[in-house]
């Protein structure tokens, strides 16, 4: 009895304690934010889990009563500051990923490019595989992206251009971006397409996983002690997991052969990560099964949910805009007169509307739009924007930010390719340094080229092979700028149909 009572006074001392010192002698102490937010990380984990993905809106409303910076956890500062963006992400060269948060994020993939905080090993993996995410490597493979959007568009004619006949395409492009990837890096392809209604069990997993997102990132041992569960136990509890399990299947088995005879990754039809990670590497520099496994995981994540979310959104605004549907066909029209003969990434790049169309999706559809949080030295102050920042500390600003800036970008909310077209070069500059959906800097997105050459070719293909028109329900979203939800890429509740005209199609 006595000792629980000593226990007890011990653990009301030391949160007594804590919170004086959190509130009172912090270095964060003089910036302005919510009390909770200085006390306790539960408050990121509050909107995060219980708010569902509610915290870059809550920060949202944080800055609107704060100003600029805002202490959004006990030693966390988010920004809304185009300066501090930059100093954060593009020259941030000494600040390193925030390791707490990515490695309960990052759990099931922490040795991957993506998983990496040491920058020192994030920079010796990406030297190993730049090169295949090369604008060389991608210009020469884009035959196998070009492979898989001839297959969606046949099965779109095929299965979708019947009377009452419609599909939601954000399944149709996360299955199309699922089985580029999965071709593109490994040579095998998962083959979501051919799933009936685009319901791959990986897919379904990954919508499933949205939600299980935020609890793992803030109690990453849920999914170790799940995954060292019996599988058929992990299958009963959560049918969910069976695409995740099937995939990883499928890579363990890949690797485990190759690890056997490194070389036999030249058998492919083209490079592959293999190529670079095993096979033309000296065997002491080849990363460990774990970590292989862990990287081809985390590209078929980080290649997925981003570009199909881009492709989803950008299609909408096409069949909604009638002004922007024709700007986009009468350019394709001219530039590609034959349809039925494929057509160039380095072609379409060039046509400045499809390009102005594309960068105005990115700008309203960022990759992740939860705030990437990077620490900053642990020796010195360091200046982020006009704030000095003391060691240590956890700086984060959300690309929407930049993104939604109307000072940069006039009615923000609304989707307008003309005003990349419209303005001075000096402006186009402006925009181009705000726009940042694949982050900047050193940790900047490995697979911005192999991004930019799927939305080119998916767009045009789409655009000027299929006739879609857009079914419009109560269920059908009215806007993708505004309601987004944070599952760190950004989800939208509702969605809309479509279905393949077939008179017009003929
Ligand atoms: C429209 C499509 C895409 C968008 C908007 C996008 C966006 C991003 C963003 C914002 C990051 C930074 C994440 C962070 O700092 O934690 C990132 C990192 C990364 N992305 Fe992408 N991405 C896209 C497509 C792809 C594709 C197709 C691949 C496949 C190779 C890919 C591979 C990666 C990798 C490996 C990283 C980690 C880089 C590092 O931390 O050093 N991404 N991406």
């Amino acid at each position: 009895m006595v000792f629980q009572v000593i226990l007890s006074l011990i653990a009301l001392l030391y949160v007594g304690a804590l919170i004086i010192y959190r509130v009172f002698l912090h270095p964060l102490r003089k910036y302005p934010g919510p009390i909770l937010a200085a006390l306790t990380e539960g408050y990121e984990a509050y909107y995060n889990i219980v708010k569902e993905g509610g915290l870059v809106a809550e920060i949202e409303r944080l800055h609107d009563a704060y100003g600029p910076v805002v202490r959004v956890g006990p030693n966390t500062l988010h920004f809304k500051d185009k300066k501090a963006f930059h100093d954060i992400y593009t020259y941030g060269r000494t600040l390193i990923k925030e390791p707490q948060f990515y490695h309960g994020l990052m759990a099931h993939c922490e040795e991957s490019s993506i998983g990496f905080t040491d920058p020192e090993e994030a920079a010796k993996r990406r030297n190993l595989l730049g090169p295949l995410f090369s604008r060389r490597a991608v210009v020469a493979l884009e035959y196998t992206i070009q492979a898989k959007i001839d297959k969606l568009i046949t099965l779109l004619i095929e299965v979708y251009s019947f009377p009452d006949s419609s599909l939601d395409i954000s399944s149709a492009y996360l299955s199309l971006t699922l089985d580029i990837i999965t071709s593109y890096c490994f040579g095998e392809c998962t083959d979501a397409l051919d799933s009936p209604g685009f319901s791959h069990p990986f897919i379904r997993g990954m919508e499933a996983a949205k939600t299980r997102l935020w609890l793992i990132r803030h109690f990453p041992f849920f999914l170790s002690f799940t995954l060292r569960m019996p599988q058929k136990l992990v299958l009963w509890i959560s049918p969910t997991f069976k695409g995740y399990l099937d995939l990883v299947g499928g890579l363990e088995r890949q690797v485990d052969s190759l690890l056997k005879n490194p070389e036999s990754a030249y058998n492919v039809e083209h490079e592959t990560i293999y190529h670079h990670l095993l096979a033309s590497v000296a065997s002491q520099d080849r990363p460990s099964r774990k970590s292989l496994l862990d990287e081809a995981f985390m590209l078929v994540g980080a290649g997925t949910g981003t570009s199909s979310n881009a492709c989803t959104v950008g299609t909408f605004y096409f069949l909604k805009n009638r002004i922007i549907r024709q700007n986009i066909l009468l350019e394709l029209d001219e530039a590609w007169p034959d349809k039925d003969r494929p057509v160039n990434f380095v072609v379409l790049e060039k046509l400045p509307y499809l390009t102005a169309f594309i960068r105005e999706t990115l700008r309203i559809a960022p990759g992740v739009i939860h705030p990437l949080p990077r620490m900053t030295s642990r020796n010195l102050a360091t200046m982020i924007g006009d704030w000095e920042v003391p060691p240590g500390t956890i700086v984060e600003m959300s690309v929407l930010s930049m993104h939604l800036d109307s000072d940069i970008f006039p009615d923000p909310h609304t989707f307008k390719p003309e005003r990349w077209l419209t303005v001075a070069d000096e402006d186009i500059n402006k925009m181009l340094e705000n726009l940042s959906p694949f982050s900047k800097g050193p940790r900047i997105c490995l697979g911005l080229n192999l991004a930019w050459c799927e939305l080119y070719l998916i767009f045009a293909n789409i655009f000027r092979k299929l006739d879609l028109t857009l079914l419009v329900t109560e269920d059908t979203i009215e806007d993708y700028s505004k309601d987004y939800v944070d599952a760190f890429v950004a989800s939208w509740g509702k969605g809309y149909r479509v279905f393949v005209d077939r008179e017009r199609q003929e």
